[in-house]
Order: C-alpha cells, then sequence, then structure tokens
C-alpha cells in the first residue's frame, strides 16, 4: 500500500514537472492551439545569437532542435519561423501541403541579386501561375529524361568538353605540381551549359567569360551563406558596400548574357524550324504567349546558365572526398577502368554499370546537406497539428535529416556503399538533397549528369591528390567552397593517354 501512494505521488509529481518543464518553454503540444515549442526570443534579435554559435546555420538549427524536437518555433528578427527536420513532417509540408508552403522569403539580399525583384528568380520568387509556366517550360531541357534527345545531347556535349578540359589540365598540370583547379572546372561547367542551352562555347583564356564565369560562382556563394540583415532589413545601411557590390553581378550577367549569347542567338531563330536548344524555346515561347515578357525569358536563361556553378562546387567536394578518402577514389577508377575496358573515354552511358561512382556522388550531396532554401507559408495553414500562421518561413532541415542516426548508420562516415543495394544504386526515400514537391529542383538530372561525366573522367585520367589533406576546406551544410580554394595535385594514371591529348 505504502509503495502503491509512494508511486501515485511520484506519478502526479512527474507530471506537474513535465506541466512546468513545457509551460516554461511555451510548449503547448497537448492542445496545439499555440505555436510549436521553441526558445524565447530576445527583443529586435529573435533568436538570432542561437544561431552564431555554430559554423554553419543549420548546424546551429539542429542544435536548437536537440532541445525542442522535431518541430520548433524559432523568432529571427521578428520573422516567426518553423524548423522541421523529420521526414513525414517534411513530407507533410513539401507534397501533402505544397500548395500551403509554396512561398519564398523576402530577404532584401534576393531582391538586389535579381535585379531589384526577387521574382524574376525562378527560385527565389513566390510561387504564382508565372512559376508554373517558367517551370514547364525549362522541364524538357533541365530535367532530360533518359534515352531522350535531350538526354543523349546532355552526354555528348558533357564528353565534348571534357575532351578540352583534360587538354588544358594536362597542360597546365605539366607546369604547375599543385594547382588550383576550381577557375578550370568552373570554365568547364559553364561551357557545359552554354552549349547545352545556347550551342556556344567559350575559349578558357576568354577574359569576359572567365569573369561571367567568376561572377556566377560569387552569386552562389551568396545564395548559400546568410546573414543578420535578412532578419533584421533596418540593418542594411551597415550593409550599404555588400548590396551595391550584389547589384554589379546581376548586371555584368547580364551584358555579358546579351552581347554573347542572346543577341547572335535571336539572329539565328528559325520559328518554322524546331528550337535548336533553350534558347531557341525560350525565344519562341516569348513570341506565343502574352503573359510572358522579355525580362522574363532573360532572367531564366540567366537562372539556369548558373546552373553551372551548382554543378562545379559539387565537383570540388567530389574531389575533396575523394582527397580524402582514396580507397573511394581507387574503387571509382576500377569502375570506370571496368566499364570502359581501358579503351575510350567514360560517358554518361557507363553510369548504369557504375553504381559505385553514381553513389560517391549521392554520398557527397548527403554529407554536403545543400540548404534547402527556406519556404514561407501563402496561408494560414497547419503543420502536425500546430497552427502556422500565413508568412511563416519554414526552414527544412535537411542537415539534421542527413545526418541523423534515426536514418542513417554511423552518418559521420563516408559511405558510398550505403546507396548501393544489391549491386544497384538505391537511395532511402528520406534522402532529398534536391528536395521534393512543388518547387523541387529542376536541374537535378543535369547537375547529376554533368558531375558523373566530369569526376569520373578526371578519375578515368588522373590520381588526385593533396600535399596537405587536412588543409581542404570544406563547410557543413553548404554545397559551395570559396572561388579561391584547395590546390591539388594531378598525376597521370596513364601517361601514353594524356600525352595524347
Ligand atoms: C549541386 C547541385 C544542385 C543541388 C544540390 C540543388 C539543390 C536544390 C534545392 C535543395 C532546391 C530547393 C528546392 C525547394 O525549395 O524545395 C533547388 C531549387 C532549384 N534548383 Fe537546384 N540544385 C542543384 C543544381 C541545380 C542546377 C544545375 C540547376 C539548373 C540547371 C538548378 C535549378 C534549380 C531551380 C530553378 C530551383 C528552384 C525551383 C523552384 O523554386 O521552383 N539546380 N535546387
Amino acid at each position: 500500500m505504502a509503495l502503491m501512494v509512494t508511486l501515485g505521488l511520484i506519478a502526479v509529481a512527474a507530471a506537474l514537472l513535465g506541466l512546468l518543464v513545457a509551460l516554461l518553454r511555451g510548449d503547448s503540444k497537448t492542445q496545439h492551439a499555440k505555436r510549436p515549442p521553441g526558445p524565447k526570443p530576445w527583443p529586435i534579435l529573435g533568436s538570432l545569437h542561437l544561431l552564431g554559435q555554430c559554423e554553419s546555420p543549420f548546424e546551429a538549427l539542429t542544435e536548437v532542435g536537440k532541445m525542442y524536437g522535431e518541430i520548433y518555433s524559432i523568432t529571427l528578427g521578428t520573422t516567426p519561423c518553423i524548423v522541421v527536420s523529420s521526414f513525414p513532417l517534411i513530407k507533410e509540408i513539401l507534397i501533402t501541403k505544397g500548395s500551403h508552403f509554396g512561398n519564398r522569403p523576402n530577404f532584401l539580399r534576393f531582391h538586389m541579386l535579381f535585379g531589384g525583384d526577387r521574382n524574376n528568380s525562378l527560385a527565389l520568387c513566390d510561387w504564382s501561375d508565372l512559376q508554373k509556366t517558367r517551370r514547364n517550360i525549362a522541364r524538357l531541357y533541365c530535367s532530360p529524361r533518359f534515352a531522350s534527345v535531350h538526354y543523349d545531347n546532355l552526354d555528348h556535349v558533357g564528353c565534348a568538353e571534357v575532351v578540352e578540359f583534360l587538354a588544358e589540365l594536362s597542360r597546365v598540370t605539366k607546369e604547375t605540381r599543385e594547382y588550383k583547379v576550381k577557375p578550370l572546372i568552373q570554365a568547364a561547367c559553364f561551357n557545359m551549359f552554354s552549349q547545352y542551352m545556347c550551342s556556344t562555347r567559350f575559349a578558357y583564356d576568354n577574359t569576359a567569360c572567365a569573369k561571367v564565369v567568376r561572377t556566377f560562382d560569387d552569386i552562389f556563394w551568396e545564395l548559400n551563406q546568410g546573414y543578420a540583415v535578412d532578419f533584421m532589413p533596418w540593418l542594411s545601411p551597415v550593409y550599404k558596400n555588400h548590396m551595391r557590390l550584389i547589384c554589379t553581378w546581376s548586371q555584368t550577367v547580364r551584358q555579358f548574357i546579351l552581347s554573347h549569347i542572346v543577341d547572335r542567338q535571336r539572329l539565328a531563330l528559325d520559328t518554322s524550324e524546331e528550337p535548336r536548344d533553350f534558347t531557341d524555346a525560350l525565344l519562341m515561347h516569348l513570341q506565343e504567349d502574352p503573359n510572358l515578357s522579355w525580362e522574363h525569358i532573360i532572367f531564366e536563361l540567366e537562372d539556369f546558365l548558373g546552373g553551372h556553378s551548382a554543378v562545379g562546387n559539387l565537383a570540388m567536394l567530389t574531389l575533396a572526398a575523394v582527397v580524402r578518402h582514396p580507397e573511394v577514389a581507387k574503387n571509382v577508377q576500377k569502375e570506370v577502368d571496368a566499364a570502359t575496358g581501358g579503351s575510350r573515354n567514360v560517358n554518361l552511358f557507363d553510369k548504369t554499370v557504375m553504381p559505385y561512382t553514381e553513389a560517391t556522388i549521392l554520398e557527397v550531396l548527403r554529407t554536403c546537406s545543400s540548404p534547402i532554401v527556406p519556404h514561407v507559408a501563402t496561408q494560414d495553414t497547419t503543420i502536425a497539428g500546430y497552427p502556422v500562421a500565413k508568412d511563416t518561413m519554414i526552414f527544412i532541415n535537411n542537415y539534421n535529416l542527413n545526418h541523423s542516426e534515426k536514418y542513417w548508420e554511423a552518418p559521420n562516415e563516408f559511405r558510398p556503399e550505403r546507396f548501393i543495394a544489391s549491386g544497384k544504386v538505391s537511395k532511402p526515400e528520406y534522402f532529398i538533397p534536391f528536395s521534393t514537391g512543388k518547387r523541387t529542383c529542376i536541374g537535378q538530372r543535369l547537375a547529376q549528369g554533368f558531375t558523373f561525366i566530369l569526376i569520373s573522367s578526371i578519375l578515368q585520367y588522373y590520381d588526385v591528390t593533396s600535399s596537405n589533406v587536412a588543409s581542404i576546406r570544406t563547410y557543413p551544410a553548404c554545397v559551395a567552397v570559396p572561388m579561391d580554394t584547395f590546390s591539388l595535385i594531378f598525376t597521370p594514371r596513364n601517361s601514353a593517354f594524356v600525352q595524347s591529348i
């Protein structure tokens, strides 16, 4: 009897303590009438100070999540935000209620990057009929289906550019032992995109092109950063110079695209023929669709050409990974040698018999965890029963998703094998490096195809190493590396071939 009374008292005390903790945290899970639990915001700053406690904001959001769980509220500046990290909740937001969460944050920087209006950008605009049209135009070219004519073209363009790239790499690495390869990789990726989308390529010593490639890379780096001014726009005078610089980037890109690509393409356009490429298709849509303007199609072309920067950065991250894990490089080389018999260049169609190489790129995507651009609620709605007010910003924490022991065995180890089952590539449904739903990445097939060609070709012909592996710096929850980044050593595996290119 005494035991029963004691247990009863303990139970009551525990329940009261739980209630007290919940009240202190603002936790209202029991009734779901309020926002999800989360840290109490400070005046003006909100909880921005918490994001500064780790190297990347997504690491910091993961740390905060350890206290509040898979869904929590956080106020950044004065913006109410919700952070989710479990796959069922992410699915609810991106798929089941995709149309309730189709908008993007209204950051000043985003406007500056896209000619004063972020709705010019496909990735940063709010959801609209225009966005639906722009995505539809892009789908055929930027998401080419396996065995389609566009997929063949992707292979053709990628492989042709790789020959030029290898020749240049061979030339420069004869003179320099340790080589900062990123600008050359970015130039090769730009040519893959400009050839695929505009039927144009540029010599590697073309200084105007080098400048625009650098500018695209600056933009890509910028998009991967977070600033206090995003949540406290009244700080913008402090960022005046930075904002001015950002504005010049969109002008540099615009001038180059018009004078080196679009003007020439317009003159050669024949509307009675099938479009030769994506630029032709855009120009033809402009003539047919009264809802599209000249600005719309030029911004769309710029956006997609800019995709090359993501590919170059992913290639750099993949090189960093194989240098850190030489056994992975050896496995890729074994696979590429077996696929080609050592007698021809690797191509995109070899991908079907090179699961380890594809899995290596997927493992890079998992470990670097490219952040998903925040979504914003378009209406009052709910997540997991919690009320969510219109304009609430939603962070999908795929860094947490990709590093959680709940989903991955030994998540901190680099193991491409985790993506292989019965000799084939196998991706769990909770692996969404390109996101999912209405606003999923349109360029994922291009990104994966070109990265595969580039990485497998480099490793087909070179051993890649570093004299100081520890100095190779990459950033958590970030698919970008700075332009002026690490150097690598490229040692020909078969000097007879390298001399012949
Ligand atoms: C490393 C390679 C890449 C990664 C990891 C990546 C990842 C992503 C992610 C996570 C999103 C956000 C989706 C969402 O908010 O739900 C996105 C959006 C987008 N991506 Fe990619 N991407 C890559 C390459 C590319 C390339 C090469 C292109 C263009 C050719 C591209 C075009 C886009 C566009 C236009 C959007 C915006 C879609 C929308 O908001 O409606 N991406 N990407």
